[in-house]
């Protein structure tokens, strides 16, 4: 049983069938998955959905697939963790992590996205798969392609962090690195797209992919107790986790599944090395405007952001606001988050954390209001950005006196 009746056009409303298409030939516009929301309401409740899998797909009837989930059994439904000790760090009583950097099986909120395409672009026939990545999304699909036997082929900047190499070939797909950065590679998969006819998790799949990223804004509404925080910071690269996040709160809201209504605020956060989006939404610009990224976040390095604009109109629709952290201060976002919350993330969720910093500090982000932040990729990936700040262990002899003397410790109870 499905509920997606077809793609429509985010520009024109236009209808298309539900097949490997990702843009509106009227007005270039991307397309959507749509739903049958008079269908779903009739029939979906939140106790149906709490006695569901522990996984993304306890919320399947909101997603775009025809027949049965076959890829990302156990991805998705990550913790959501209260924050004491970083709340207080950072001067808020209300705080929250979603903690997608323990996502299985690649560690980062692309384990959603990719569970998704993979399971559509199996009922839609294709065999070979492939993405342009950032790191995250190479992970992602090589290991669940690897799963679903399908051959694939992964491409990404040629200067991404040896944690993300390494944690693509490992699965042993074809790993393309592209001499450019990944406004680059997009370009040059949407031309191979053309041609080869493999299904691009985020070219021709896109709106099937980008679906995924719901269940990250359902899952936290779900786990507050079917409430909506009062503000969410999410990381932005090309900005569909922003309009994603967003699209679940106001699928749940239009189902009438949130106690006390939606009243949430969403902020983006980015790197200064590339910021398009919060740059148009700070300077108040009615442009998304391109940039080269040069920047230690390299997961958030899109200097073209496919969903720049719907993620601007977002962040301005909800009244959120939005932060640009240089990469000083994502280290100590990096740093603060592992020695308040016992979580090591990557570069994005340093991003993250420093952004909320700077919101709150900034009064965009009152101190008494819960607060939601997006923790999208774990920090073994990312090893490089800290490794010259995080210190050194203290080298001892294999002696009791050598230790006594080095540390100084002083005995517990
Ligand atoms: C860890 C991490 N967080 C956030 C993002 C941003 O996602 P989006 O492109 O949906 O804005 C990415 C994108 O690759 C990522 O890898």
């Amino acid at each position: 049983m499905s509920y997606m009746k077809c793609l429509k056009s985010k520009g024109t409303g236009r209808e298309y069938p539900k097949e490997a298409l990702y843009v509106c030939e009227y007005d270039f516009s991307p397309l959507e998955a749509s739903y049958d929301y008079a269908a779903i309401k009739k029939n979906l409740t939140r106790e149906k959905i709490e006695k569901g899998p522990r996984s993304l797909w306890r919320y399947r009837d909101l997603l775009p697939i025809d027949g049965e989930p076959t890829v990302g059994l156990h991805s998705g439904f990550t913790p959501l963790v209260r924050a004491r000790l970083l709340a207080e760090e950072l001067g808020v009583k209300e705080l929250y992590i979603k903690d997608d950097s323990v996502c299985h099986p690649t560690w980062s909120f692309k384990d959603r996205v990719v569970s998704v395409a993979l399971t559509r672009a199996k009922e839609l026939g294709f065999t070979t798969v492939a993405c342009a990545s950032t790191g995250n999304l190479a992970n992602s699909v090589s290991a669940h392609g690897a799963k679903a036997g399908l051959e694939r082929y992964i491409f990404i900047p040629y200067d991404l962090e040896r944690g993300k190499v390494l944690g693509s070939l490992v699965y042993n797909p074809n790993v393309v690195a592209v001499r450019g950065n990944y406004d680059d590679v997009n370009r040059l998969c949407s031309e191979i797209a053309s041609r080869y006819h493999w299904g691009f998790v985020n070219v021709n799949l896109r709106p099937y992919y980008s679906e995924g990223s719901k269940t990250m804004g359902f899952e936290i509404i779900e786990q507050l107790g079917w409430k909506a925080p009062k503000h969410v910071v999410i990381p932005a690269a090309s900005g569909s986790l922003i309009t994603k996040i967003w699209k679940a709160f106001k699928e749940f809201e239009q189902l009438e599944f949130i106690e006390g209504g939606l009243n949430t605020s969403i902020h983006c956060a980015q790197p200064e090395g590339c910021s398009p989006i919060a740059t148009a939404i700070l300077e108040k610009s009615e442009h998304v405007l391109p940039v080269k990224p040069y920047t230690i976040a390299k997961s958030l390095a899109i200097g073209n952001p496919a969903d720049g604009y719907y993620a601007k109109d977002v962040i301005e629709a909800s009244g959120g606001s939005a932060a640009i952290v240089n990469d000083d201060e994502i280290r100590e976002g990096i740093r603060l988050l592992a020695r308040t919350e016992g979580i090591f993330t990557e570069t994005a969720g340093g991003v993250t954390v420093a952004s909320a910093k700077k919101l709150i500090e900034r009064g965009s982000i009152p101190r008494d209001e819960s607060i939601v932040l997006a923790i999208t990729g774990n920090g073994l990936k990312t090893q490089e950005a800290i490794q010259d700040s995080v210190g050194e262990p203290t080298m001892i002899e294999p002696s009791l006196q050598s230790f006594e003397e080095k540390l100084k410790p002083v005995r517990d109870i």
